[in-house]
């Protein structure tokens, strides 16, 4: 299942991290800032449970967050931005970090670096990594995730390609994938088109 958060907030600021004209610490506030109205999106199902508290005025019951704790994993390194903004919004969310490249001759995704929380299993997953373009990463790193015992699993993407979304839906269809928006396709180097440019130099300027 693919969730496109089409508000024109997101939509704008998207818009703004396309355009070529955009620095690094701009393109870097824009990122975070997505990330936090995803977020938003992705955790309108989360938990709540009413709790006694007193107000200056009374005591009631109030809604709380209640359920499964979370858990925030980035794929390194452009997930760095999107669960950096997030855990501000849940700040006892634990952090994970998966770490992947894609090996030269095989062109699949060779797993180099696994942090995750040791309960994981007992947690909400949601899974961050701008770009899902090939979906290889995104799919290697959800299989990691369910080897550690992961059962509840969002993926967060501020942008996304077909190829990688129909990626997902083959290898985990239960994942729900949560994104900004749906380009048009992959060119032959595996980047989405018209896309972004490379998440992780225009994050980190590098190149
Ligand atoms: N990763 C990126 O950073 N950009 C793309 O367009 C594809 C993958």
């Amino acid at each position: 299942m693919v969730t496109v958060v089409s508000h024109p907030l997101i939509q704008h600021k998207l818009s703004l991290m396309r355009d070529t004209g955009t620095g690094v610490k701009e393109f870097r506030e824009l990122a975070a800032e997505i990330s936090m109205l995803l977020a938003y999106e992705a955790m309108r199902d989360l938990e709540l449970a009413p709790q006694t508290l007193t107000t200056p005025l009374q005591t009631g019951q109030f809604p709380m967050l209640s359920g499964k704790k979370l858990a925030l994993v980035a794929i390194l390194r452009a997930g760095l931005i999107m669960t950096d903004a997030i855990v501000a919004l849940v700040p006892a969310a634990k952090v994970g970090h998966l770490g992947m490249y894609r090996d030269p001759q095989t062109l699949k995704p060779v797993a180099y670096y696994n942090k995750l929380p040791a309960d994981i299993a007992e947690r909400r997953v949601f899974l961050t990594d701008p770009m899902l373009a090939t979906g290889g990463s995104a799919s290697a790193a959800i299989d990691s995730l369910k080897e550690a015992g992961a059962q509840s699993i969002k993926l967060m993407c501020i942008l996304s390609a077909p190829e990688g979304i129909a990626v997902i839906e083959r290898d985990h269809p239960d994942v729900e994938i949560v994104t900004a928006a749906i380009d048009s396709h992959l060119n032959d180097h595996g980047y989405i088109v018209p896309g972004l440019g490379d998440a992780g130099d225009r994050i980190y300027g590098t190149k």
